[in-house]
C-alpha cells in the first residue's frame, strides 16, 4: 500500500533552534517512518524580508546540513529546495487568483511581520500563504506536520483546495496539519515566542556553554506568573522544553519537586540542559562533520529536487488542463 504523502518547510534565515526542533523537525524525523515525507528549505519565502544575497546560498545549505544532522537523511525522506523546483510558483499564481484579498490581510504572521519590518511591506509578504498553500497542493500532500504558529497558514491551504475543486473540479485533498507535542515554546524572555528575528532563542548548534548560560539566564515561571499561582510547572516555558528532552519519569518528579519547592529553577535548568545536550550533542558532531563536505549536502538537496520535480510536473499538467489553459 503506498504512504500517505506529508510536508513540511523552514525557511533559511539564520540558524534553526530549539523551538524549530521541538516544535517541528524532531516530529519530522519520528514522522518518516510512517509517511512518504517531503521536507524543504523554504528560500523564496524568506526573500520576503530584507536579507544578504551573497550570504543566502550559505543559510540554505547551513538549514539543510543541521537537517540532515537532525536525522532527515536522504535515505528516511526527500529533502529538497523550494526555489530548485518552478512549480512552487507556477501553483502560487494560479491561486492568487482564486484567493480574496480580505483573507489575506487577516494573517497573523503578515500583520506581525509588517509591524517589525515596517520600511518593507512587499507584496511578498501578503501572499506569502499562497505560496505556502503551493507548496503543500503541488504535491497534494495530506499531513502538514508544522508548530502552532503555522495552523493559520494550513487553514488558508485547505480553503484554497476547496476553492480549486469547486471551479475547476475535484483535485487537492485538504490536507491536514499535526503538532508536536510542543507545538508553541517561548523564547528565552519567557514572553513571545522563540524566534530567529527576535533573537530570543538557543541555536540547535550553539555550543554547548552558550546554551547553558542561555538556559541559567533563561525566564521562568517565577518571573512570570508566580505571583498568580506560585509553581505551576505548566505554566514554565522551561518545562515545556522539558516535556521534550526529559523521559516522562522525570517529568512527573521534576512537576512534583517544583510545586514543593524540594528543588528550585536551577536544578530543574540544570537537569534540562544534561537531557538537551545528551540529544543535541551527536546532532551538532553530525552537522559539523557536514560542514566540511557543502557539495555532500547540495547534492542531497539536487537529488531531492530531481524526484519532486516529476511529482510537481504532473500535477502542474492536471491543474493547466482543468484550469483551461491547455
Ligand atoms: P519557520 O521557518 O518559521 O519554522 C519552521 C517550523 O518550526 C516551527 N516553529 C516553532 N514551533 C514551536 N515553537 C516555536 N517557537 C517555533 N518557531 C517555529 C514552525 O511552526 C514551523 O513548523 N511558513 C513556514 C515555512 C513553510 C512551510 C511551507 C511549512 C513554507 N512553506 C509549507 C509547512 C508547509 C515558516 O516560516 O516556518
Amino acid at each position: 500500500m503506498n504512504k500517505k504523502r506529508i510536508l513540511s518547510g523552514i525557511q533559511p534565515t539564520g540558524i534553526a533552534h530549539i523551538g524549530n526542533y521541538v516544535g517541528a523537525i524532531k516530529n519530522w524525523v519520528y514522522l518518516t517512518e510512517r509517511y512518504d515525507c517531503l521536507f524543504f528549505i523554504a528560500d523564496l519565502h524568506a526573500m520576503t524580508i530584507e536579507y544578504e544575497p551573497a550570504e543566502y546560498l550559505q543559510g540554505i545549505i547551513n538549514t539543510a546540513r543541521t537537517l540532515i544532522a537532525c536525522g532527515l537523511t536522504p535515505e528516511r525522506c526527500t529533502l529538497f529546495a523550494q526555489s530548485h523546483v518552478p512549480g512552487h510558483t507556477d501553483l502560487a499564481w494560479i491561486f492568487n487568483c482564486l484567493t480574496p484579498l480580505g483573507d489575506l490581510e487577516r494573517m497573523t504572521q503578515f500583520k506581525d511581520k509588517s509591524d517589525q519590518h515596517r520600511e518593507n511591506i512587499n507584496a511578498g509578504l501578503l501572499t506569502y500563504p499562497i505560496l505556502q498553500a503551493a507548496d503543500i497542493l503541488l504535491y497534494k500532500a495530506e499531513v502538514v506536520p508544522v508548530g502552532e504558529d503555522q495552523v493559520q497558514h494550513i487553514e488558508l491551504t485547505r480553503r484554497t483546495a476547496r476553492r480549486f475543486n469547486n471551479r475547476y473540479g475535484e483535485t487537492f485533498p485538504e490536507p491536514k496539519w499535526e503538532l508536536s507535542v510542543t507545538p508553541r515554546i517561548l523564547g528565552l524572555d519567557g514572553q513571545a515566542k522563540m524566534s530567529k528575528s527576535l533573537n530570543n532563542y538557543i541555536g540547535i548548534l550553539d555550543p554547548p556553554e552558550i546554551i547553558w548560560e542561555k538556559l541559567r539566564t533563561a525566564a521562568t515561571d517565577t518571573q512570570r506568573v508566580r505571583k498568580k499561582d506560585p509553581g505551576d510547572p505548566d505554566l514554565c516555558n522551561l518545562f515545556t522544553i522539558h516535556k521534550a528532552f526529559s523521559a516522562p519519569d522525570l517529568l512527573l518528579d521534576i512537576a512534583r519537586q517544583c510545586k514543593s519547592a524540594e528543588i528550585g529553577c536551577i536544578e530543574c535548568k540544570k537537569m534540562l540542559y544534561e537531557n538537551m545536550m545528551q540529544e543535541l550533542a551527536p546532532i551538532q558532531a553530525r552537522a559539523a562533520d557536514l560542514e566540511k563536505k557543502p557539495d555532500e549536502v547540495m547534492a542531497v538537496l539536487k537529488t531531492g529536487a530531481g524526484r519532486c520535480e516529476k511529482i510537481a510536473v504532473a500535477v502542474m499538467e492536471e491543474v493547466r488542463k482543468k484550469a483551461g489553459l491547455r
